[in-house]
């Protein structure tokens, strides 16, 4: 069979496979390669979904209407975004959602930043559309800026454009500050982009400060779900928030490929997700406690990582970073280290820790950047107080152990 298409399996589902045969093997592992949630989702979902399970009849094709209804008023309270029930998309996962909008297009320009998410390029491919990356640097904290769109655009080959930014963000942790997201969304307006906005870790933004960018651009799609805040992503329950000006020829489109594919979200999913965005105060103080833990882990791994001169920024939110080891190069090189998936086999091989190489979302593979989720602790909400050096031993003990492997290459 030499017709077959060339998309490889996803990268972070590859290594989570390799770690865990390094675990059943009785290897210590720093899980730090799978951007997993640990959190379980808060007491009173999880009873909805217990409650629920006997339901099992198909739902609606954009998902049932009171759980429409109540997202569109949950992320009116959160993010400010003002959507109605009849442009809400509810999806088993925020993903199928992503390849929903790219496959209701023909034939389309995607605009996809250098780096980001695995998925978004063998995505654009699977719809048959033409790649365009827009560079990003380390210098500019990994940020699409008008300048990068600008410069894509000229690569331009179709009529319709999509760009997709993800913020905060995957594989870097960081975020647009309101000024830029006017910036870009300025140029988007102008060229008649139309924006995926994959805002699936904004409640986890570390300073509650996260602007939605349909707020700024009215051809946008924002998408988001239950698997990174709510702790839930083998439920699999994603949101599209389609902004009014899209249209129906859109919507429909969208509509088409989701009945042709997924048909429905999962109904007792539905039921628990009903009450996850039942109430967005109710849900707050969860959040809270959650971004409480990140911010101070986010804030020891960058503090340990710079001590060894290994270039890092702050992480804003979520619970990524994107170690890049460019200052060690020379080091590395000694040791025939001269690409980030070297990089990764020799650190997990000497080491124990699984970090998935830049190349996966996109950078050179000679780029020696890597990408770190520092979430290999149990969830630790249950717990009065939280102490990071009792509760998250994995993560420092992972660390220490990079910056020993650095430090003594
Ligand atoms: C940036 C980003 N977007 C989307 C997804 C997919 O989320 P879902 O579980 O809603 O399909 C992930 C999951 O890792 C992600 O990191």
């Amino acid at each position: 069979m030499n017709d077959l298409r060339t998309i490889e399996a996803s990268q972070t589902l590859l290594i989570n496979q390799q770690s865990k045969k390094l675990i059943a093997e009785k290897k210590t592992i720093y899980k730090f390669g799978f951007g997993e949630s640990p959190f379980m989702p808060p007491d009173f979902v999880l009873e909805s979904f217990r409650k629920n399970v006997h339901r099992k009849d198909y739902g609606h094709v954009q998902g049932d209407l009171p759980l429409r209804k109540a997202v569109s008023k949950f992320y009116k309270e959160a993010n400010g975004i003002n959507i109605s029930e009849e442009n809400v998309f509810v999806a088993p996962g925020s993903k199928i959602l992503i390849f929903s909008v790219l496959a209701s297009f023909t034939k389309a320009d995607v605009f996809i930043p250098k780096p980001s998410w695995v998925s978004y390029a063998p995505q654009a491919k699977l719809a048959g559309h033409n790649l365009i990356p827009v560079e990003t640097s380390y210098d500019l904290k990994w940020r699409v800026t008008p300048e990068a769109v600008e410069q894509s655009l000229k690569k331009k080959k179709h009529q319709s454009s999509i760009l997709i930014i993800n913020y905060p963000g995957n594989p870097d942790g960081l975020s647009y500050s309101e000024n830029e997201i006017r910036a870009l969304s300025a140029v988007a307006t102008e060229n008649d982009i139309l924006v995926i906005s994959d805002e699936i870790y904004a409640l986890l933004h570390h300073s509650d400060s996260h602007c939605s960018f349909t707020n700024y651009h009215n051809k946008t799609v924002t998408t988001t779900g239950l698997s990174k805040w709510c702790g839930a992503g083998g439920w699999r329950l994603g949101v599209a928030l389609l902004s009014d000006e899209l249209g129906e020829e859109f919507k429909e489109a969208m509509i088409g490929v989701a009945s042709e594919t997924y048909s429905c979200a999962p109904t007792p999913v539905q039921m628990a997700a009903l009450e996850a965005f039942g109430s967005y105060d109710r849900v707050k103080p969860y959040l809270n406690s959650q971004i409480n833990i990140l911010k101070q882990l986010g804030a020891y791994c960058h503090s340990k990582l710079s001590e060894t001169k290994i270039k890092i920024h702050l992480p804003q939110g979520a619970f990524y970073m994107l170690p890049d080891f460019s200052d060690h190069r020379e080091k590395l090189a000694s040791k025939n280290i001269s690409t980030s998936g070297l990089l990764c086999k020799k650190l997990l091989e000497d080491t124990g820790v699984v970090l998935l190489p830049g190349s996966a979302f996109g950078l050179e593979p000679n780029y020696l950047a890597a990408r770190l989720a520092y979430v290999d602790f149990d969830d630790p909400l249950k717990k009065t107080d939280f102490n990071l050096h009792r509760d998250c031993t994995r993560v420092v003990e992972g660390i220490e152990k990079m910056c020993n492997w650095i430090t003594a290459l």
